[in-house]
């Protein structure tokens, strides 16, 4: 018996990837580039078990409390036809090499995956990514393939696929039709951008509406404005932000973040039905970024600047400069109070940090007409490696 156990991490995409330009592999239209987050406040945890004494394939995803058991079996299937996926591409990149005695064996033995998020799935927390990742980075383990992993993870969920790797990160959606091209690549190492910390404003950590899979293809079957996306302007600004992650420009890459993240929402908005993510809490955050952003340039201090994005879901993701984090964390708390019974641990989970006390400017900042909803609460991580091997038995 062999028995394999990795985590993975979460990335969240500063160049947002929104629709496919093939759906049965999953190729996207765009390049995209992404953040992989560090693994001790969120990851995926999957454990790989071979043996000749299994007699089936079986397999366990965790987290399924929160469903029907109709719901359940529905996300059991398609979990397995995912699954099966990666279990087949990896198995067959594993038969292409020139097998020692012992992994001819293992190639025989039936296998069994477990598999376990410790954040809320399917809520646009890219939960699918890093469980995607880990599972093929895991069966990658077990088979001991080699080289690139990423264009086997995209298969499962496109996301996955800069999951494969640490610090900033570059999915290319390449040219050919069989996606040989289309891979994920390292850019720049996790402390590129020195003591970057990064918080998840959570408003809802329930099922997203309206799926990406789903959203994406009525996006693009439907939208005007994502042909001006694809064919210009995301392509101009992949480019910026390369030049502003080479050059450590930390204020461009700020604007060129929200600007992204704005125009995939405005390409959701444009897609008839229109796939709404953002709610009137996510709008007051982002709201409270450019005012907290405005102080900033009026004093020149640019590199403090704070940027978010936001996925298929109404949660912000901000990334804050380490030295302004707990003036940031003391704006929110302030703004999106806790609820009456939480305590300021169990609202802010990850990395503790003590809040400041805000300097007068920052007291009057916050939508004094916002009557929107609170946050359920924040995650503070920071940016991190690739998937991990915890055990090998
Ligand atoms: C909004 O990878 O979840 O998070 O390939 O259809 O499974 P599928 O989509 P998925 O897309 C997530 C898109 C996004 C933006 C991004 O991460 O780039």
């Amino acid at each position: 018996m062999k028995t394999i156990t990795c985590t993975a991490p979460v990335n969240i995409a500063v160049i947002k990837y929104w629709g496919k330009r093939d759906e049965k592999i999953i190729l996207p239209l765009n390049d995209s580039i992404s953040f992989t987050l560090n693994q001790d406040e969120m990851c995926a945890r999957t454990t790989v078990a071979v043996s000749p004494s299994f007699t089936e394939d079986r397999f366990w995803l965790n987290g399924n409390s929160y469903c029907s058991v109709l719901f359940a079996v529905f996300l059991l299937l398609v979990y397995s036809i995912v699954l099966s996926r990666a279990y087949i591409s990896v198995r067959r990149r594993a038969s292409k090499r020139k097998l020692e005695g012992s992994i001819e064996d293992i190639l025989n033995w039936h296998v069994h995956i477990c598999s376990v998020n410790n954040f809320p799935t399917a809520a646009g927390l890219a939960s699918s990514a890093a469980g995607y990742a880990c599972l093929v980075y895991a069966l990658g383990q077990v088979y001991g393939v080699e080289g690139d992993l990423s264009s086997i993870a995209r298969q499962g969920s496109g996301s996955a696929c800069r999951s494969i790797y640490g610090g900033l990160v570059r999915w290319y959606k390449g040219e050919l039709d069989d996606g040989t091209d289309s891979v994920a690549q390292p850019i720049a190492p996790p402390d590129h951008f020195p003591n970057l910390r990064i918080i998840i404003c959570v408003a809802n950590a329930g099922r997203k509406k309206t799926g990406s899979t789903d959203g994406m293809r009525q996006t693009v079957q439907t939208s005007r404005l994502m042909e001006y996306r694809v064919k210009e302007s995301v392509v101009t600004r992949t480019e910026a932000m390369m030049e502003a992650i080479q050059d450590k420009n930390w204020s461009t890459f700020c604007d060129l973040t929200i600007a992204d993240s704005n125009e995939m929402h405005a390409v959701c908005l444009d897609t008839f039905p229109p796939c709404v993510y953002m709610t009137d809490t996510s709008h007051a955050v982002a709201s409270l970024v450019h005012q907290y952003n405005e102080v900033k340039i009026a004093r020149g201090d640019l590199n403090h600047k704070v940027c978010y994005t936001f996925d298929a879901g109404p949660n912000a993701c901000l990334f804050v400069p380490g030295a302004v984090v707990k003036e940031v964390l003391a704006l929110l708390l302030r703004t999106f109070p806790p609820g009456p019974s939480q305590s300021p641990t169990e609202y802010v989970k990850g990395i503790p940090a003590q809040s400041a006390t805000l300097s007068k400017e920052l007291m009057s900042l916050g939508d004094e007409d916002f009557e929107g909803g609170r946050l359920k609460y924040l995650i503070h991580t920071r940016v991190g490696d690739g998937p991990r091997l915890m055990l090998d038995a």
